[in-house]
């Protein structure tokens, strides 16, 4: 595993503080830069999107789907998000292009000033084998930001996870007290420890960190050194989410929102003792697009969390005062680590808890915020909260299709 630290970046010429919002160096006849966003049908990318849409700095966007039949989805979702209709149609164009396969990402990247590379498998389930979502991962990292740099784009925004800074050996038994901070890295040197889905980002953004700084030979075998942009340097910026919540903007099945929806469908046994932290989307989406042009964000990798953390204990005792009736199937009972043990032996989404269980972290924010001037506006109940409706809005119907 490669040193735990993101390498030491170039900083940009200029020292002095830009307005965070503000494009590097736009010219007034220059038509507005060109976002390519990747997998514009996830929770996340669908509220990065809507943000550039609605930034005070105007923006091109085009995303990355793998299929065009979801396209009126997408556009659907937008609107829930307030975008009026004449901006979707004059700001914001469809490519299909797969993770999997190199088709598409030549002329998804043209043109591109700057990518916010999203799309990155996240199942509600444990896969059966660990590469279904580490090759997709690594080797679509690998892909977009190879594009990248053979289009010249001024920078990539790499959506990581908390996921590649808090697993594994090293962090078993550490003093819970001691904040975790961006310097810390995910562990895969006993692989037994960490949860596929914790392999997979901690892979992909360990490429991503090699590849901004000159492609190497470990991170893209012999066809990828032989390459003509071998050796030039990527401006990379990485956003380490913690578990993100908010509205959705149409139906979510992804594994925090599951957190949720097995409370409020009534399919939980009792409550696992797992802490977690909580973000807003609409917050995360507002980093992201805070990382893109910020000067001082380059290099950087950033922890995405907004007021805290919470033990799903607490998120529980939220749903039932808050939600009423619609939460009178969450459960009350805090269930004893050794039963969660033994529920995940045959209920797979309980497996996705292990690594989790009794363990209690500090989580810093503090770098985002110091060195961005990001700041959270939603706290952990709203986030929680307008996830819980969302799922009562979206997932209701479709859920029960899926039982029937
Ligand atoms: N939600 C969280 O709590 C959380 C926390 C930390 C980090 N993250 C990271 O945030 C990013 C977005 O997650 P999300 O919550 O928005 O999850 P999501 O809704 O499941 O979105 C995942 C996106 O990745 C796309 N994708 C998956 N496999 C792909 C492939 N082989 N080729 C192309 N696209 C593919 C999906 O496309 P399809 O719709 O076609 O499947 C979807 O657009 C991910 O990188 C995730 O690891 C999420």
């Amino acid at each position: 595993m490669a040193d735990s630290t993101p390498p030491s970046p170039d900083k940009p010429a200029s020292t002095s503080s830009p307005s965070p919002r503000a494009p590097l160096s736009p010219s007034s006849t220059d038509p507005p830069p060109l976002v390519l966003v990747t997998g514009g049908t996830g929770f996340l990318a669908k509220w990065v999107i809507a943000t550039l849409l609605l930034s005070p700095t105007p923006y091109r966007v085009r995303t990355t789907i793998r299929s065009l039949s979801r396209i009126d989805e997408i556009k659907s979702s937008l609107r829930e998000a307030s975008i009026p209709p004449s901006t979707i149609t004059s700001s914001l164009e469809f490519l299909p292009a797969d993770l999997s396969s190199n088709d598409g990402w030549t002329t998804a990247l043209k043109d591109v000033t700057y990518v916010q590379h999203i799309a990155s498998p996240f199942p509600a389930h444990p896969p059966k084998d660990e590469y279904d979502l580490i090759i997709p991962a690594v080797e679509g990292t690998k892909r977009v930001l190879r594009a990248a740099k053979d289009a010249g784009v001024r920078r990539v925004v790499l959506t990581s996870s908390f996921a590649a800074i808090a697993y594994g050996a090293r962090h078993v038994g550490r003093d819970p007290a001691v904040p975790i901070i961006e310097d810390d890295w995910t562990d895969l040197s006993k692989p037994r420890l960490v949860p596929a889905y914790a392999k997979s980002k901690t892979l992909a953004e360990q490429v991503a960190w090699e590849l901004a700084e000159g492609e190497t030979a470990s991170a893209f075998g012999s066809e990828a050194g032989s390459r003509g942009s071998s050796g030039s340097k990527l401006e990379l910026v990485v956003i380490n989410p913690v578990n993100i919540y908010g509205p959705a903007l149409g139906r979510e099945d992804n594994t925090t929102f599951r957190s949720i929806s097995e409370f409020l469908d009534g399919n939980a046994p009792g409550i696992p003792r797992v802490q977690f932290g909580v973000v807003d989307v609409r917050d995360c989406a507002e980093l992201h697009v805070l990382a893109m042009t910020h000067a001082a964000a380059a290099g950087e990798r950033f922890i995405c969390i907004g007021e805290g953390s919470l033990w799903m204990e607490e998120m529980a005792r939220i749903l039932k005062s808050k939600l009423g009736e619609k939460a009178k199937k969450v459960p009350g009972v805090v269930l004893p680590d050794v039963l969660v043990r033994g529920v995940a032996m045959f209920m797979t989404v309980a497996r996705l808890l292990l690594a989790d269980l009794g363990v209690r972290r500090v989580i810093s924010g503090k770098k985002a915020r110091e060195m961005l001037g990001w700041e959270s506006r939603y706290s952990s109940e709203e986030a929680i909260l307008a996830a819980a409706e969302s799922i009562l809005k979206f997932n209701g119907p479709a859920e029960a299709e899926a039982e029937s």
